[in-house]
């Protein structure tokens, strides 16, 4: 049986060519970019996976992915893009129902991607010290529908992480050398650290500090990301690589 659309879902409304809009279902008139004039709240009832039409454009209703959610948030400082989420994910080996310590929130886009990886029973505590990162990370967190597996603390995490007993910490802080000794206190054994950062003399005070806390299994990796253009005589990389964005360095608690 399909789902039928609620007051306060996400949604994505896709047209024939692939165009994406994601929209949240509340009752009232607005402007939507990309839509014009349009009021939400009429898809109250519809099903996913319905098409609809709104003007003389046809639509399918589909459920956001996780994709569509980091694509759809609101920006107010540098973000953590997926190609470097993932694999913080990947070898902080985070999952469903892991407890993990977050410095800071920012915008909100790698706690999107690690709520996404804990629930439904896992938790992510997010420490951020500005108030308009925590308002902003919060909205996105609620548009994209993970709010609930996320408590956001206005805390310095330099100075203290009250938690013990953690799957994992994960830094994106300008001083991240100055949380390692704090995060290696609230990891359990066997815990994940990872620290990302933009530059190269980051990653040395912040590994320094990693071998004298003590942590095992220290290596800083880069991604880089290109897209094979697929044509119809030839396939060849797209010229636009998602280049350098910054380091991550992981390391492992095995006391
Ligand atoms: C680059 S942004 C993080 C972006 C985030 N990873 C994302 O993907 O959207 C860095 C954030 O860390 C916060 N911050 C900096 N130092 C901090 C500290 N010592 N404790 C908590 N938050 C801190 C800043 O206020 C800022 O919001």
């Amino acid at each position: 049986m399909s789902k039928t659309i609620r007051e306060n879902d996400s949604v994505v409304l896709m047209d024939g060519k692939g165009n994406r809009i994601l929209l949240t279902v509340e009752s009232g008139i607005k402007k939507v970019k990309d839509l014009g004039v349009y009021d939400p709240g009429d898809l109250i009832g519809a099903n996913y996976y319905q098409q609809i039409t709104i003007g003389n454009k046809k639509f399918m209703i589909m459920a956001p992915s996780i994709s569509d959610k980091i694509t759809a948030i609101e920006r107010k400082a540098q973000i953590i893009l997926p190609k470097d989420g993932m694999f913080i994910i990947f070898y902080c080996d985070i999952k469903s129902g892991d407890k993990v310590i977050e410095g800071g929130a920012g915008s909100g886009a790698l706690t999107i991607l690690l709520a996404n990886s804990v629930r439904p029973k896992g938790k992510i505590i997010s420490y951020e010290k500005r108030d308009e990162f925590i308002k902003i990370a919060k909205k996105n967190l609620i548009r994209a529908g993970l709010n609930e597996h996320v408590n956001i603390v206005k805390k310095d995490v330099t100075e203290n992480i009250k938690e013990k007993n953690v799957d994992a910490v994960i830094l994106d802080i300008p001083n991240p050398w100055d949380a390692i000794d704090n995060a290696f206190c609230a990891l359990k054994s066997g815990g994940h650290v990872a620290s990302y950062s933009p530059t190269v003399n980051q990653v040395e005070k912040t590994v320094k500090k990693m071998r004298e806390c003590g942590f095992s299994g220290i290596k800083t990796l880069e991604t880089l990301q290109r897209e094979m253009v697929v044509g119809e005589r030839g396939v060849r990389p797209s010229f636009n690589v998602l280049g350098h964005t910054g380091y991550v360095s992981f390391a492992r608690k095995v006391s």
